[in-house]
């Protein structure tokens, strides 16, 4: 052996002395995964579908609010047309094969399979749509992963009033189970839900996501009730009806930052966990916590600021004890998503009522890391987020759903999203072999570049770009692509990055 590589021995060698992992991990060196880790990458319908109307699709929240208020995005566009993977779904597969990614993680359109979002259309082109995406990924060695809610809630559901009626349960078991009837032969993966939490801000502001409610701290709160009931019920019609056939996994997409308290005070580290509760704990409590329900930091403090504000009752909604049983442990796994770190600090923010102002948080961002299009590369974050929800939930393994770093457009040679994600892997790595936390996946945001949302085509999540002036819509690898293509055929992030990553929180 020459100089270098015996060094590079010594050190592995030494690496797996110096971690060495509990249980099952203990064969394992510290930069490596367990074997049967999954690695993939993500999207959604609205974001990269297009063919808003084709082939009897219905009209979604999105497709209204953005052809209704046609500027209200970054840069005026909308998801007409997008990243085109209704058509060209078979180059999205080949983006995953180019990535060495062994799952794909997509959304239905819940209006592309039911136009009404009701059972008296069904749309045979929109589920054969969907047989075709699953047929080839599996056809390429990669499993499907489906989300069967990522926010585009069919527009004659908006009419009922949306996610704050309870009726939208019924509705969405019936679509779940459709769902379950023509896919779950193949699909083994399930998400009921993504981001509750965020999608929420759709109901408390007008301008924010669809659809645009404006009912501030009561729709925001309303919807929580129904997506738990939902989420649940779905989760029991497929234990009952579909899990021994169809041998798969049904879980729910949580999203939360991680929170550092601003300083070493009492009151930054009670901040810094009620944020936390009010994102995470949300909906996360009622699932997988021993006790259910809502989280007692958020039942008290919009319960007292209801009152305060003259209210005979609170503005979150009650769940009765038969509620909080039939939701408590509906889950196989945890999908998470997170992005990023920030500080935070007790103090008054947001209008009365709203969720913020109840809160009562003010959260800042973290200097001194590099910084994306909108977030701080801190992946120490993570690997605290996953710490704090093992300790909180135990006996839930967690998948990590989305993690990700934007750009402005154009950047191809995306150094940034390269430091990103070998960081945060990283952490992953020190979370698995070092904290024993159960992590079985990552996925990341994005697969392609998609409409971001209410940035439009003005941030870039991508691994492939995607040239939205090209009628093509080409796709074309960044060059984190080759990067994490190798971390996912090694299933290792190699040893000298994961020693460099910043995995370790500072101490203070
Ligand atoms: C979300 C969604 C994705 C986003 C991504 C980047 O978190 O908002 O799941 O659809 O595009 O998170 O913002």
């Amino acid at each position: 052996m020459q100089g270098a590589a015996l060094l590079a021995a010594a050190l592995a060698a030494l690496s797996v002395l110096q971690g060495v992992p509990r249980g099952a991990a203990a064969q394992r060196a510290v930069n490596q995964f367990p074997d049967d880790f999954y690695f993939g990458a993500s999207t959604a319908s609205y974001q990269i579908e297009g063919a808003w109307d084709e082939d009897g699709k219905g009209e979604s929240i999105w497709d209204h609010m953005l052809h209704t208020q046609p500027n209200l995005t970054a840069d005026g566009n909308n998801g007409d047309v997008a990243a085109d993977s209704y058509h060209k779904y078979k180059e999205d597969v080949q983006a995953l094969v180019g990535l060495n990614a062994n799952v794909y993680r997509f959304s239905l359109s819940w209006p592309r399979i039911l136009p009404t979002g009701d059972t008296d259309n069904i749309n045979q082109a929109g589920i054969d749509h969907y047989n075709d995406v699953i047929d080839e990924l599996l056809a390429n060695g990669i499993q499907p992963m489906m989300t069967l809610y990522h926010w585009d809630l069919p527009q004659e559901l908006q009419k009922l009033g949306g996610w704050p009626n309870i009726v939208l349960a019924d509705y969405f078991v019936e679509y779940a189970r459709i769902a379950f009837e023509n896919f779950g032969d193949r699909v083994k993966l399930w998400l009921t839900f993504n981001e509750p939490d965020i999608f929420s801000i759709g109901y408390a502001t007008a301008n924010g996501l669809a659809p645009g409610a404006n009912s501030s701290g009561i729709a925001d709160y309303l919807m929580a009730k129904t997506i738990m009931l939902a989420h649940a019920r779905v989760y029991k019609l497929y234990d009952e009806q579909f899990r021994e056939a169809q041998q798969g996994r049904v879980g729910i997409t949580l999203d939360c930052d991680w929170y550092e308290p601003l300083t070493n005070s009492t009151e930054d580290a009670d901040a810094a966990e009620r944020q936390l509760q009010f994102q995470l704990g949300m909906y996360a409590h009622p699932i997988f916590s021993d006790s259910g329900d809502f989280p007692e930091v958020v039942k008290q403090r919009v319960a007292a600021n209801s009152e305060a504000e003259g209210r005979t009752r609170s503005r979150l909604p009650t769940l009765s004890q038969e509620e909080i049983d039939f939701i408590k442990g509906t889950a196989d796994f945890m999908g998470l998503n997170h992005y990023s770190t920030s500080l935070a600090t007790s103090g008054l923010k947001g209008s009365i009522p709203s969720k913020d102002y109840d809160t009562g948080v003010i959260t800042s961002a973290i200097e001194g890391y590099p910084t994306g299009e909108g977030m701080t590369d801190v992946p120490w974050g993570l690997r605290k987020l996953l710490n704090w929800v093992h300790e909180k939930y135990p006996g839930y393994q967690i998948f990590i759903t989305e993690n990700g770093f934007a750009d402005p457009p154009g950047v191809l040679n995306d150094t940034g999203r390269i430091h990103y994600h070998r960081g945060y892997l990283s952490a992953v790595l020190r979370a698995i072999n070092e904290d024993d936390v159960p992590v079985i996946g990552y996925s990341v945001w994005a697969l392609i570049d998609t409409l971001e949302w209410m940035s439009g085509y003005t941030r870039k999540f991508g691994l492939y770009n995607v040239d939205f002036d090209d009628p093509e819509r080409p796709r074309t690898a960044k060059a984190s692509v080759s990067v994490l293509g190798q971390i996912y055929q090694s299933k290792e992030v190699p040893l000298q990055d994961f020693e460099d990553a910043d995995t370790m929180p500072p101490v203070l």
